[in-house]
């Protein structure tokens, strides 16, 4: 069902993916090399705060095609350029706004895109032909010696094959990109667990094109400036309520449904257990991914445990690594009750409808 993101979309051949485990005595060597081979065209995975992405220098545009096949993306949809440090901006955009300069000095580095007017010399192929680039500074210390010692600014999307949930951990990198890529380095767990707040300062306000760690509360409490919200929301009219398989995103296999957070505690999970129910009795292998609090409620039916309600980083942290442990584990159906839509919740309400097939 995957697959058909992947339509028209040409494979790339085998080749060697060197894996590498950071954090010893040969950091430097490894970051060194990594470097190298960005620089000369190659395609490197490397852990975030956020995700895991998938690098290629800004310039090389053979390399940039090589990350669009590598991943079965379409290439209307423009790649991030990662930055170690402000004066990777120079390489990159026309100009600052004043509002973008004040997101930067306060969440920079960390899980925040900006969205600016970009310089001639940034490729088409980067940005999908438009007339501004999203940058990102990566705060993952792994990530900032990569940009180092690449000496150019990266170019890198999530490091999932397209429509797969984005990889928080460099063995979902291995599962997705073997083969496809040069080198994967093994940072650990990301600390995030969903992408970057994208934020559009390109134009004359601010509008948050993705939601993420960075809300929009901390965007107003830096810039005065309320933002404008540039996706759909649960509650939107934009959302379909059933999203069907073409526009699913960060799925996993089996087909997800989403009861929507409300008052009763009591309702939202017995929608779950009646809908879990009468699909195990048609012989479907179902889950529930369950936070501490609602786990006891569902008795001994299968349940993978995605945080703690009270604490919704958890959930953030959790949430992709348990689609992929569905995946793996062979589930049909699986159920999960949503979070209230606010601060980070926001986040991974919009990651967790875009992934599910419909609401109950
Ligand atoms: O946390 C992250 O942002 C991760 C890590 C690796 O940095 N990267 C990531 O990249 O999530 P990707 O390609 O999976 O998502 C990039 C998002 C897409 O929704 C893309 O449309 C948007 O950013 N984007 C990039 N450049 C843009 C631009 N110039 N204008 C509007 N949207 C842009
Ligand atoms: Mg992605």
């Amino acid at each position: 069902m995957i697959d058909e993101f992947n339509l028209g979309v040409q494979s790339v051949p085998d080749r060697d993916t060197a894996y590498c485990i950071l954090g010893g005595a040969e950091d430097n060597e490894i970051f060194e090399e990594a470097g190298k081979i960005l620089r000369e065209g190659g395609v490197v995975a490397f852990p975030t705060e956020t995700v895991y992405g998938l690098g290629a220098s800004v310039y090389c545009e053979e390399a940039i095609d090589r990350v669009f096949r590598a991943k079965g993306r379409p290439n209307d949809n423009p790649l991030i350029a990662h930055i170690a440090d402000m004066s990777g901006l120079e390489q990159l955009v026309t100009y600052m706004p004043d509002h973008a300069l004040r997101l930067a000095e306060a969440y920079w580095p960390g899980p925040m895109t900006l969205v600016l007017p970009k310089l001639p010399l940034v490729p088409d192929s980067v940005t999908a032909g438009l007339d501004t680039v999203g940058v990102r500074m990566p705060s993952d210390p792994n990530a900032r010696n990569l940009l180092r010692a690449a000496g150019v600014p990266v170019a890198a999307p999530s490091a999932n094959r397209s429509g797969r949930p984005s990889p928080t951990k460099a063995q979902h990198v291995l599962q997705d990109m073997n083969g496809r890529i040069d080198m994967i380095l093994d940072g650990g767990e990301s600390v995030c667990g969903l992408e970057s707040t994208v934020i559009d300062c390109s134009g004359q306000g601010i509008t948050i094109l993705r939601p993420g760690y960075v809300t929009a509360q901390m965007i107003y409490d830096v810039t005065g400036i309320q933002p404008a919200i540039g996706y759909g929301t649960v509650t939107g009219a934009t959302v379909p309520k059933a999203p069907g398989m073409k526009y699913r995103h960060y799925a996993p296999k089996g087909r997800l449904f989403v009861a929507l957070d409300d008052d009763s505690n009591d309702d939202c999970n017995s929608r779950i257990r009646d809908a879990y129910d009468k699909d195990f009795a048609q012989g479907r292998k179902c889950v529930i991914l369950v936070t501490k609090q609602d786990k006891e409620f569902f008795g001994n039916r299968n349940a993978i445990l995605i945080g703690d309600r009270t604490d919704l980083s958890t959930v953030a942290h959790r949430v992709f690594d348990a689609f992929r442990q569905c995946d793996r584990e062979g589930y049909d159906v699986i159920y999960m009750r949503g979070v209230p839509d606010t601060g980070v919740g926001a986040a991974i309400m919009n990651r967790v409808i875009k992934a599910s097939e419909g609401r109950i």
